[in-house]
């Protein structure tokens, strides 16, 4: 059993939900923590009930970044040999979507983990930082990369040259989060977005995350060379004979994944 988050794998019908539980330390991601969200992932990617993954924390914070105490006292060798990106990379290779449902604090890590997952809902009190530069340090989960890509260099620089934090709103505007709801809605906002996902049918969805992430990844030649291969490939599967004779028959589709 996990002892840092709660998994939810029936949240709703077709969503789990992982709620990260360290709430005292405003859920500082410890080693132990990513590993149980790493397992989670694994476990919730292989089964075949589950299409939509949501990560939330609680309302004060989804997670004030990396145990800054469990680091602290760390050399450079100590942190190659941790390795603790490898944990990163194997959440990043999980195949189905996950949305961040956030809410108070993201900073640090745990920007760097809303960044990570494929959407973001915000709570209009959520605030996204990357202020490990305050401590002598950077972003080393992505908050130099994907961030750059999300809100663009000259907002990416102020915010890890500076540490200060941004808003909600400040985050929509700059394209790093779907929406902003009040505090009181974003989880179910989260959960309306993932229903309408789930049910899509789950492999064209896997598909269009792949294409889309390689997007960032690949040129624009090669990507476009996946996108088509993976067009033709969702030929091949009943979802598609399903989606297109219900909209011939002027009736909803009932995915199966098949
Ligand atoms: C360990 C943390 C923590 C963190 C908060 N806490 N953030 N512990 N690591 N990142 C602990 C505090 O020590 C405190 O515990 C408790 O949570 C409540 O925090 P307070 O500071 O008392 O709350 P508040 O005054 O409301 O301030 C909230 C805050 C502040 C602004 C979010 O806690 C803060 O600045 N936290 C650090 C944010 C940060 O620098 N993040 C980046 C980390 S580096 P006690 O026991 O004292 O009550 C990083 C690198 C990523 O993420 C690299 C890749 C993995």
């Amino acid at each position: 059993m996990p002892e840092f988050i709660i998994v939810e794998p029936e949240y709703e019908k077709h969503i789990a939900l992982i709620r990260l539980n360290r709430p005292k330390e405003l859920n500082a991601l410890n080693l132990q923590l990513m590993g149980e969200i790493r397992d989670a992932l694994l476990e919730l990617d292989e089964n075949p009930d589950v299409r939509v993954i949501i990560i939330t924390g609680n309302e004060r914070a989804f997670a004030a970044g990396a145990d800054i105490k469990q680091m602290a006292g760390k050399g450079a060798i100590d942190m190659l040999k941790i390795d603790q990106f490898r944990t990163w990379d194997s959440i990043r290779k999980t195949r189905k979507p996950i949305i961040a449902a956030v809410s108070g604090f993201a900073l640090g890590g745990g920007c760097e983990l809303t960044m990570l997952c494929d959407m973001i809902i915000a709570s209009e009190t959520a605030q996204f930082g990357q202020p490990e530069i305050k401590i002598g340090v950077m972003p080393g989960a992505g908050g130099t990369q994907r961030l750059t890509r999300a809100v663009g260099k000259v907002n990416a620089m102020e915010m890890a040259l500076t540490g200060k934090f941004i808003s909600a709103q400040r985050a929509y505007e700059m394209g790093l989060v779907n929406r902003v709801v009040p505090v009181e809605l974003y989880l179910s906002e989260t959960v309306r977005l993932a229903k309408e996902i789930a049910a899509q049918s789950p492999i064209a969805v896997q598909l269009v995350k792949e294409s889309v992430n390689m997007a960032f990844e690949t040129s624009l030649q090669e990507g476009l060379a996946l996108e088509r291969k993976n067009f033709y490939m969702l030929f091949a599967t009943e979802d598609q004979t399903e989606g297109m004779n219900a909209f011939v028959e002027k009736r909803r589709p009932d995915f199966k994944g098949e």
